[in-house]
Order: C-alpha cells, then sequence, then structure tokens
C-alpha cells in the first residue's frame, strides 16, 4: 500500500457505490481525497468517516461552478490537486428507444448526458489548471456501455461511448503535461439510479431484480464484482510512478465481457466447477 502517498484526489460521486470505494481506497493508499457529492447525507456521513483526510463539496456535477469550488476546496485545504475521478453517474434502466412516449426522450437524454458526459467535462476544465501544475491525471469512469451494447439503453449507450471519445480526445490534447485515462468496470450492485425525466431517479440498481445472476451469467470470469474489487485500475492510473506512460488508456475491468463468445451467451459449460 502506499501508491499514492501524500497526493490530492477529487472524486465526483464519492458517497456511494464505486465513489465511495474509490475514496476508501485512496485514502488506504496515501491521499487525501475531496469528493464532489450531491446527497448531503452521504457527504456528512463521508465526513464523520474519514476526518481530516477527506473535504467534502455539496454539488452538482452538472455545475461549473461546484466544479470550480471542488478542485478550489482541494487547493486550499490540501495544497494541491493530482487526480481529479470523473465518477458521478446515472443510468437509463436499459429503457429501449421504443419505450421513450415521444418528447420525454428529449428531456431524458439532456439529464442523462448532461451529469455522465457534461459533467465529466465541466470537472476536467476546473481541474485543469491544478493538475497541469501539479503534472497529474484524470480518470474517467466509462462503462462495459462504453464498448458493448447492452449494457444500457441507447441514453446510457451513448453517454459511455462518449466519454471514450472524451478520454482519447483530452489525452491528445493535454499531454504531455496531463495524462487522461478510463477505468470501464462492468456491472456491480450499486445505488445506481436513474432519470427524473423517465421518473426512475427513486430506482437503484440495488433493487433490480437478477442483476447479479445477469452478470454472472454473461461473463467469463462468472462473477459480479463489488465496488471494492475495481479499485485497482484507477491506482494504478493515478500513480505517476507506475502509470508513467499511460495516456488514452481505458483499462475493461468486465469479467472478460469482450471475449465471452457465443458459448457463454449460450449458457456454455462452467469450467469452474
Ligand atoms: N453500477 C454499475 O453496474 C456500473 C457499471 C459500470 C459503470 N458504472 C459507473 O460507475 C459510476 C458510479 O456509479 P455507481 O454504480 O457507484 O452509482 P451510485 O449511485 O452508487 O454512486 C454514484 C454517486 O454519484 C452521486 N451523483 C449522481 N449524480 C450526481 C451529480 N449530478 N452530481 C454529484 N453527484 C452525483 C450519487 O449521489 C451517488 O452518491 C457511474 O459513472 C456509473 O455509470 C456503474
Amino acid at each position: 500500500m502506499g501508491w499514492l502517498k501524500d497526493d490530492v484526489a477529487l472524486i465526483t460521486g464519492g458517497g456511494a457505490g464505486l465513489g465511495l470505494a474509490l475514496v476508501h481506497r485512496f485514502i488506504d493508499e496515501g491521499a487525501s481525497v475531496v469528493v464532489l457529492e450531491r446527497d448531503a447525507n452521504r457527504a456528512d456521513s463521508l465526513k464523520r468517516k474519514f476526518g481530516e483526510k477527506i473535504e467534502t463539496v455539496v454539488g452538482d456535477v452538472t455545475s461549473y461552478e461546484d466544479n470550480v469550488k471542488a478542485v478550489e476546496t482541494a487547493v486550499e485545504r490540501f495544497g494541491r490537486l493530482d487526480t481529479f475521478v470523473a465518477n458521478a453517474g446515472v443510468f437509463d434502466f436499459f429503457k429501449p428507444l421504443s419505450e421513450f412516449e415521444g418528447p420525454e426522450i428529449s428531456a431524458a437524454f439532456d439529464e442523462l448526458l448532461s451529469i455522465n458526459v457534461k459533467g465529466g467535462l465541466l470537472g476536467a476544465r476546473a481541474a485543469l489548471d491544478a493538475l497541469i501544475k501539479s503534472k497529474g491525471s484524470m480518470i474517467f469512469t466509462v462503462s462495459n456501455a462504453g464498448f458493448y451494447t447492452g449494457g444500457g439503453g441507447p441514453l446510457y449507450t451513448a453517454s459511455k461511448h462518449g466519454l471514450v471519445g472524451v478520454v482519447r480526445q483530452l489525452a491528445h490534447e493535454l499531454g504531455p503535461k496531463v495524462r487522461v485515462n478510463g477505468v470501464a468496470p462492468g456491472g456491480m450492485r450499486t445505488s445506481l439510479s436513474g432519470l427524473k425525466a423517465t421518473n426512475t431517479a427513486d430506482e437503484s440498481l440495488e433493487t433490480m431484480e437478477g442483476f447479479e445472476e445477469l452478470i454472472i451469467g454473461i461473463t467469463p470470469l462468472r462473477m459480479s464484482p463489488t465496488p471494492d474489487q475495481y479499485c485497482g485500475p484507477y491506482v494504478l492510473l493515478a500513480s505517476r510512478e507506475n502509470a508513467a506512460p499511460m495516456t488514452g488508456v481505458v483499462i475493461n475491468t468486465d469479467g472478460g465481457l469482450g471475449v465471452r463468445g457465443i458459448m457463454n451467451v449460450c449458457g456454455g459449460e462452467d469450467l469452474s466447477a
């Protein structure tokens, strides 16, 4: 442990799920952390749990001002910013195109892509000067939906494919000063929630029946990972020493979805038995 000793990271959506696991792991690795989180109760509980290793900003990633406030908090409180992790996100619960009622799709698109794509871009812009100064890096939480179909509906899939483009373009633009990478996790049971525009804001993957079985069934590794099992690649990418030549990379941590082949889809033999 200690790959991120004395580093300072800003993690969006750090109040639950993968973001919360990243907060734990980054602090374990020696970093101090600032979290930009829209849920005030979750932000409070982070403060209680991590004390002086953490600072929280209650705000929304779709607001440029809130992103700036989070970056300023990192610099004022901890003196620098080494890593910006654009992680906050929402889901479309696999809603297919045909099930959108007319104009509903426009509001749903604006809401989902504002959080999942614009939020990351605003945070990246807000963090840029501090990251140039520290020769730091950005890490975007993508998803298997950034590469494959069926990991969401068209809105979520568009947002995560979009993030792959953002990672590649920013890596191209910001080298050699700032490294820009992504991590594309597979499914995990978290509180990932839906959209006001589709009346799914209170729904969550946690309560979705059969979700874990689905993940186990479609991956060669036959596992439904917990959020903490996805954190290693973030630590690697954040580490200047261990990821010095890495930029424009998105690490797939999806249990082997891309190599599952036909047998797995058709319920091929479980060789682990
Ligand atoms: N759960 C999965 O199966 C899965 C798979 C692949 C990728 N991801 C991605 O992982 C990331 C984290 O999702 P999670 O599964 O941990 O969900 P989660 O809901 O458990 O955690 C997300 C956190 O972000 C916060 N948040 C949401 N919108 C926000 C906003 N506009 N401003 C500030 N904070 C906001 C939420 O309050 C929550 O605390 C997302 O980008 C998601 O797309 C999730």
